[in-house]
């Protein structure tokens, strides 16, 4: 039907051509391309891959680059000033693209700055056709069938988290063998320093067999590993098939009974919602990967106190004991915040002796941002640039060498490894170990795909190296 329809012709016939495309998504093969771009967590990871579900039945193919791109979604972050600031120096270089060469591209912005921002991003960046939040990409045929009709501003920021899940495609389209599923959104913790609970809206758990369908249609297609990821993962809970209510451990439980899935992580834990069931799966189920994402931000109990973390560090190091005891082999990774208003250099001191307490074999570490909207920005006494600067580099040398350390400390272990792909050097093969390090080795590329055991020979802060076991 394309070919019969040049799309200049009029006005009309493309409002027809838009409402044809969205009505029957089946007829239509891929004619046109999109390219998506993904900033900030997993999550963001999981619903551009959901997008591009979304647009394939309507006749998008996804591409690599924007050059000759039809449709382009930058799919944002807000988490920090610098995050959502990339998004504009973007779209400036789309807009001279898309002037210069492709005048007819269309250009939405989706994710957490979208949903933050709304409209005022098409007054900053006029370029900009859509702005769609994380709860709305569902709703991405219909709104490409609106700008072709160019109805006015094409804005999507409801939260309708439960429509969205329902709305989505049944099958997914995934390259690869390690994937994200998404299984709870959301976050109720309203963390002073933290933009999620207003982006991402109220805590929602999907339910138990939409997870597991699409578990299993990702077991189908060559997946081998599983990510199970919410913002709050371990508020996870949803009425199970036997009708009573069921927590993270049931769901881990359940998805490692499908055959194909070999290996299991979740993330993003909070010290306040790990129990006592979650620990017995993680010291029972040989599928979950050891290897736990559990962020403290800072080692000071006032500091914790005004960012509204609701436990103390105590609680986080007894938490820590009790894992431990259940799963010896476990590696930690942790998230911290330093320079948050009111941190003095004694705080800074309890989070330095948080690391050398606890060890973490990775980390993710960040200088306080103020985020509009936040508690966290009114309040007083707010850190200078250069402190936090200067704790950073502090805190990261520390972090960094226990990272190292701990790469170090598996020279002559043998581990399994997920082969991913083509190593850097010919005949190496890339693969990640339980503890999601990059990890080198020789061997034939019919092993991508597979779990293999490598021994480690050599171990850098970021990678190890080995051979076959
Ligand atoms: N629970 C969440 C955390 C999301 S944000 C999850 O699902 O991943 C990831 C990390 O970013 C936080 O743990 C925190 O360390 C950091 N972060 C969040 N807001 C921040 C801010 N305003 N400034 C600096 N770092 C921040
Ligand atoms: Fe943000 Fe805190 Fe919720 Fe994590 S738990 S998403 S840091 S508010
Ligand atoms: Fe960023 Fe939103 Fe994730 S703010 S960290 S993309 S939940």
């Amino acid at each position: 039907m394309t070919t019969t329809s040049p799309r200049d012709k009029n006005a009309s016939r493309d409002v027809e051509e838009a409402a044809i495309i969205a009505a029957k998504p089946d007829v239509i093969s891929n004619t046109k391309k999109v390219f998506i771009k993904t900033y900030g967590c997993q999550m963001n990871v999981y619903d551009s891959e959901r997008m591009a579900d979304v647009l394939a039945p309507i006749g998008y193919a996804p591409v690599e680059t924007p050059d000759q791109a039809d449709l382009v979604i930058l799919n944002t972050c807000h988490i920090r000033e610098k995050a959502a600031e990339k998004v504009y120096s973007e779209l400036g270089r789309i807009r001279q693209h898309k002037e210069a060469n492709k005048p007819e591209m269309k250009v939405a912005v989706a994710g957490c700055v979208a949903q933050a921002e709304g409209a005022e991003i098409m007054r900053r960046a006029p370029v900009v056709d859509m702005v769609l939040g994380p709860q709305t990409y569902h709703k991405l045929p219909e709104m490409i069938a609106k700008v072709h009709r160019k109805s006015g501003e094409v804005l999507e920021t409801e939260f309708d988290t439960i429509e969205k899940f329902d709305s989505l495609p049944k099958t997914r389209n995934v390259k690869g063998f390690s994937a994200f599923l998404t299984v709870q959104e959301g976050c109720d913790k309203f963390c002073t320093f933290c933009v999620v609970p207003y982006t991402r809206g109220a805590e929602v758990s999907r339910p138990v067999d939409q997870i597991v369908m699409e578990a299993r249609d990702l077991a189908a297609q060559g997946v081998r590993e599983i990510t199970l990821i919410g913002q709050n993962v371990d508020a996870y809970h949803a009425e199970g098939p036997d009708g009573s209510e069921w927590g993270l451990g049931e769901l881990i439980r359940h998805v490692a009974l499908i055959g194909g899935i070999d290996r299991i992580r979740f993330t993003t834990s909070h010290p306040r919602d790990m129990d006592d069931a979650l620990i017995k799966v993680i010291g029972e189920e040989p599928k979950l990967m050891p290897y736990l994402h559990l962020p403290i931000q800072s080692g000071s109990n006032k500091i914790l106190r005004a960012m509204n973390r609701d436990h103390t560090y105590d609680h986080y190091k007894q938490l820590i004991a009790k894992i431990r005891a259940a799963r010896p082999e476990i590696a930690l990774s942790g998230d911290f915040i330093v320079g948050f208003p009111g941190e003095t250099e004694a705080d800074f001191e309890q989070t330095m002796k948080c690391v050398e307490e606890i060890g973490y074999a990775s980390s993710f570490s960040f200088k306080y941002s103020i985020r509009p909207g936040t508690p966290g920005a009114s309040m007083h006494r707010q850190v200078p640039e250069d402190v936090k600067q200067d704790r950073l580099v502090r805190l990261q040398a520390l972090l960094y060498k226990q990272q190292e350390e701990h790469n170090k400390s598996l020279i002559g272990k043998t581990l399994s490894v997920l082969v991913e792909g083509k190593g850097r050097k010919g005949g190496q093969l890339f693969g990640r170990s339980p503890y999601l390090t990059g990890t080198h080795f020789d061997g034939p590329e019919e092993l991508i795909g597979q779990i293999v055991d490598v021994r480690i020979e050599e171990a850098g802060r970021n990678s190890l190296v080995g051979v076959l076991a």
